[in-house]
């Protein structure tokens, strides 16, 4: 048996592992009546976390950078979805959308904060902040805590944030806060790990506020999977990813059971200020365990 298939079919204690899908840790449960967003529904992990939900009855409040294309990727989920227009690297979008969530008084049962970009080549500065850290953690703060901040959230919701394997990459000290923007030193996947590292921090942060409630807040590494994340990579990567889809990385399906199985399955309902891979607790680096980081952030 090779490396690849022994890693692919190990369980972990959830009973699920590396090869499970959305679907199956989901499989039997009624979410009808739970209201869950999620963010980056275009594509990827986020346009399969929306099916999977939808087919298990939740109703989908579905996040993209503007209602057209929300809706447009809503529309094969049937009908009584969300579209909402939440433009992650423009504060004034994301406040927007927090204030449509609010006209309409729907409470949600979930938040998965789920859209991203990866290693761009060259440093891109927006609103004074690095992209990567912008879209990937701002915005994404912005949008939670302002639906905290006007009580927009269920009392059992669940928060789930996306992180990744690749916070180990973030710079040395982890959050470079006195250059925020990684004026001195930007590298791709430095600037990559320091916003997924950030996502990781502000999921356990969230957490300790959520303590002695029934919220509960998460990040998750979903596994690597070949999307549209990588299309700032390059040629090389772009040619071979399908190949290496193929042999050793995780199918979309497989990508988002994490996310779907944190945010949604009963025996997690409890589980909070963890972080996932595999739909079981995993172990994140230190910096990542770090409480005076994440509190600093
Ligand atoms: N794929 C992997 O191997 C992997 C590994 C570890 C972690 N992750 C994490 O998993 C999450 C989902 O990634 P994916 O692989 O599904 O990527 P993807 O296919 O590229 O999807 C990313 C989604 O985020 C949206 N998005 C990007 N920038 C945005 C912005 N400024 N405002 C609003 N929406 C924006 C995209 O919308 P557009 O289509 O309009 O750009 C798209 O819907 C990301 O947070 C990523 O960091 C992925």
């Amino acid at each position: 048996m090779s490396l690849v298939s022994l890693v692919k079919g190990r369980r972990g204690a959830s009973g699920f592992g590396y090869a499970s899908t959305a679907m199956e840790v989901t499989a039997g449960l009624d979410l009808t009546g739970r209201n869950l967003l999620v963010t980056g529904v275009t594509s990827g992990l986020g346009l399969e976390t929306a099916r999977v939900l939808a087919h298990r009855g939740a109703r989908i409040f579905g996040c993209a950078r503007d209602q057209g294309r929300a809706a447009a990727a809503l529309a094969p989920l049937g009908d009584g979805h969300v579209p909402l227009a939440c433009e992650l690297a423009d504060p004034a979008s994301v406040r927007a959308c927090v204030d449509a969530l609010a006209q309409r008084g729907d409470r949600l049962h979930g938040l998965i904060a789920n859209a991203g970009i990866m290693a761009l080549p060259a440093r891109e500065v927006r609103h004074g902040h690095e992209l990567q850290f912008l879209t990937n953690h701002l915005g994404h703060a912005i949008l939670v805590l302002g639906a905290v901040g006007r009580d927009l959230l269920a009392d059992d919701a669940r928060v789930v944030i996306l992180s990744s394997s690749a916070h180990r990459r973030a710079p040395r000290r982890g959050i470079e806060f006195d250059d925020l923007s990684l004026e001195r030193s930007y590298t791709p996947w430095g600037a990559y790990g320091q916003s997924k590292l950030a996502n990781l921090l502000f999921a356990r942060a969230l957490a300790r506020r959520f303590a002695g409630t029934r919220r509960t807040a998460n990040a998750v590494h979903p596994g690597v999977i070949f999307t549209n994340l990588g299309r700032h990579m390059g040629l090389a990567a772009r040619v071979l990813g399908p190949v290496a889809a193929a042999i050793a990385l995780k199918s979309v399906h497989q990508g988002a059971a994490t996310q779907c199985y944190v945010a949604v399955h009963p025996s997690v309902a409890t589980r909070n200020g963890e972080y996932f891979a595999d739909c079981d607790v995993a172990t994140s680096s230190a910096l990542g365990r770090d409480p005076a980081l994440a509190e600093r952030l």
